[in-house]
């Protein structure tokens, strides 16, 4: 555990992450300040590309900014809620003021209304307005930087809801279906203009996200039991495929929703 300047603890990560060879290159990650965002922009920043963190938690967001400065890379943190369209127009800017470019973008930034009823006005359209607008209005100013620039990447998160119902979230659910619609679309709307647009749709992962839940230790086991895998999925398990996705290794995979859930929805 190291300190930052604030005092906060911060937990090293322990994985191994690849370096794509992604020097000179800027990523824009949102939702960066925990869970699956944070991982990604570590692991962009193992593959040593320049990283605008982005989130509406300010105080989250420095933390990932102090992790990847203690990893030697660069990162900056920009406050961006992605369901105001000034704001993510803004934080699209910010990243070529400060970086020079943009060449991927990781529209992670989500909520999951846990314990809410969706099928009330107010929280369905929040649902709405940050986990399908937001997404919307990302992909639209990023994908203008990338056309001028001659291409880039964009990886959205949906989850195995993307491709699954369940019985509790029409919001979380209908909003995560939509999330794989706009990937396509994009996909096939700059495919001939070098911008690859795919979806991660991970299963029930270890997050602040799923805190409330893993803190019983009772729900913690049922939450295991629930993956054939037998436990929960890490957010560097869906980091690492974040910046592969990303990776001119992938030069050929556009279009395409990728199921990271430990067999979840192979049954
Ligand atoms: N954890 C899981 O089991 C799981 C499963 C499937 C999909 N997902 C998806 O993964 C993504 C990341 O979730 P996570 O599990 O890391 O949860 P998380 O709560 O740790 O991370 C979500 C981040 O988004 C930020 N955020 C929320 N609203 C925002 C807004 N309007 N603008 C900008 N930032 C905002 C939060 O501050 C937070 O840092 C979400 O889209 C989520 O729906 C998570």
């Amino acid at each position: 555990m190291k300190s930052n300047p604030q005092g906060t603890q911060i937990k090293e990560k322990d994985a191994v992450m690849v370096n794509y060879g992604m020097n000179g290159k800027v990523a824009l990650v949102t939702g960066a300040s925990g869970g699956i965002g944070r991982a990604a922009a570590l692991a962009f920043a193992a593959s040593e590309a320049a990283v605008l963190v982005c989130d509406v938690n300010q105080a989250g967001g420095e933390e990932t900014v102090e992790l990847i400065a203690q990893m030697g890379g660069k990162a900056r943190f920009q406050t961006c809620d992605v369901s105001n369209p000034d704001q993510v127009k803004a934080m699209v800017a910010a990243a070529v003021e400060h970086f020079g470019r943009l060449d991927y973008a990781f529209n992670n930034a989500g909520i999951n209304n846990l314990g809410a009823n969706e099928y009330e006005d107010e929280v369905w359209a929040r649902s709405l307005s940050v986990n399908l607008t937001g997404v919307m209005l990302c992909m639209r100013e990023e994908s203008e930087v990338m056309l001028r620039q001659g291409g880039g990447a964009i990886v959205n998160t949906s989850s195995m809801n993307g491709v699954t119902g369940n019985g509790a979230q029409p919001g979380y659910v209908a909003t995560k279906h939509g999330v794989i619609g706009l990937t396509r679309h994009g996909a096939l709307r700059w495919a001939k203009e070098g911008i690859r647009v795919n979806a991660v749709c991970p299963g029930v992962i270890e997050t602040p996200m799923t805190a409330p839940l893993t803190a019983n230790p009772e729900m913690k086991k049922v939450l295991d039991s629930l993956t054939p895998m037998g436990r929960m999925g890490k957010p560097e398990e869906i980091a690492s495929a974040v910046v592969w996705l990303c990776s001119d290794q992938a030069s050929f995979v556009t279009g395409h929703a990728m199921l990271i859930d430990g067999g979840s929805t192979a049954v």
